[in-house]
């Protein structure tokens, strides 16, 4: 079926396809683009290829509909969103070149009156040098088209209703791109719009992880203080938490995802003399899978030493936060890897309910793994993990509170 496409998304992953199915079922036509054929079969059969409550029926009913349509490259329309990955390379400098390969593919299609919009987590100036991209390829668009930027901010698990309900930043290259922008969105957002520039948009996006990630960090840190001290690092932080202006997060096994674990370096890598207590946070939220991965080894030894034989193992989680299948980035990933290389011919259980297969791990029911496994180790605090009957002859590391009764 063909579509006069009014918006064209480029990017159909965790954020583009629910915001081309919003957009779509606000009775907007959308081309969305994805280089992934695959992505484009499934999202075009009315189904998804992702883990996202709510968003198949919201896809489905898109695609029928004939509001969203997927494809490979990109068609004429009058908005186009770039949604695209944005992750780091290996010295954890921004990797903006799927940003500017998604800005290529686009900048034939434009024409006078049309709007640019990057949602992908970018570096301060992104936006503005898609712009000189954009005129050196189009002179003629100078002045004639509106550009802006505008990141997301939704929580996986939570998106279809987070893009309609959460306030967004919206910052223009100019005072005109702001307003087009702001207009745009209005049209499916009901959380209130808040206007600024681009700049200042793109460095909200990475103040507002950056500030997540240096939080975790003290709770992080107070989980290795605690160890060493023998307190109990769950109740000190529910205590320390009755003070009526104190607000710690809860310690894991690490930060990971596409978004914390990263885009803090978007500010350290321009901004590395300013940026210590944001660098700092990163390096303690590194560290922690590897103590984590250390006091598996120690349990396993300690095992040994009494019982004459290897311990079974089980490792509980792999996604990078709990209830949800995404593996990127995630410290749950390393510290498994980790175990895997310590623990020789040791029997290793590895458990993930929201991942069907992995093509590393053998992936093994929770409900068998508990019962099989001599150390349990709780790395993300799924909810099928609460409420389990463990037996207390099993030596058991929980580094994400969840056995903690509340
Ligand atoms: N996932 C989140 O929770 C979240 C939240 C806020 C912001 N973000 C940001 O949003 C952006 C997208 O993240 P995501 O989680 O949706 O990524 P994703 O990896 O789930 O999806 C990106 C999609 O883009 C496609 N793609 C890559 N290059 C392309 C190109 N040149 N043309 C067309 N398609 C291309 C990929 O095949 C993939 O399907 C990133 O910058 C991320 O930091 C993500």
């Amino acid at each position: 079926m063909s579509i006069q496409a009014k918006v064209v998304t480029v990017g159909l992953g965790y954020i583009g396809l629910p915001t081309s199915a919003l957009i779509a079922n606000s009775g907007i036509k959308v081309h969305g683009v994805d280089i992934s054929q695959h992505v484009v079969d499934t999202i075009n059969a009315g189904k998804i290829h992702i883990v996202e409550p709510e968003l198949d029926k919201v896809v489905a009913e898109a695609v029928s509909r004939g509001f969203l349509k997927a494809a490979t490259k990109p068609v004429g329309a009058d908005t186009y969103l770039v949604v695209v990955p944005t992750p780091f390379k290996g010295d954890h400098q921004p990797d903006i070149s799927y940003v500017q390969a998604a800005t290529d593919g686009i900048i034939p299609l434009l024409k006078e009156g049309d709007l640019y919009i990057i949602e992908s987590t970018s570096p301060v100036g992104t936006t503005e040098k898609m712009m000189e991209l954009i005129f050196t390829k189009r002179p003629e668009l100078k002045d004639k088209i509106y550009l802006a930027y505008c990141p997301e901010r939704v929580l996986p698990g939570n998106v279809m209703y987070e893009l309609v309900h959460n306030d967004r930043v919206i910052g223009g290259v100019n005072e005109g791109s702001t307003q087009k922008a702001l207009a745009f969105y209005s049209q499916f957002v009901k959380g209130e719009l808040h206007p600024t520039n681009a700049r200042t948009a793109e460095m909200c996006k990475l103040t507002e992880n950056s500030s997540r990630d240096v939080q975790i960090a003290f709770a992080n840190e107070l989980s290795l203080i605690c160890d060493k001290a023998g307190i109990n690092v769950w109740d000190l932080v529910r205590l320390a938490n009755k003070h009526p202006r104190v607000n710690i997060l809860q310690p894991g096994c690490g930060v990971g995802g596409h978004c914390i674990a990263v885009d803090p370096y978007f500010i350290t890598a321009d901004f590395p003399m300013e940026s210590r207590i944001i660098a700092q946070a990163r390096s303690t939220n590194n560290y922690k899978p590897f103590w984590c991965a250390e006091k598996v080894k120690t349990a396993r030894l300690e095992f040994e030493l009494k019982h004459g034989r290897q311990p079974s193992i089980a490792i509980m989680g792999l996604a990078f936060k709990p209830n949800i299948d995404d593996l990127r980035e995630s410290p749950a990933i390393h510290i498994a890897e980790r175990v895997l290389q310590d623990s020789g011919d040791a029997a290793m259980y590895i458990v993930e309910p929201n991942v069907h297969e992995h093509k590393i791990f053998k992936l093994t029911d929770y409900k068998e793994a508990i019962e099989k496994a001599d150390i349990i180790v709780f790395l993300v605090a799924h909810n099928e993990f609460k409420t389990l009957d463990i037996s207390t002859d099993k030596t058991v590391l929980d580094f994400c509170g969840v056995t903690i009764k509340k």
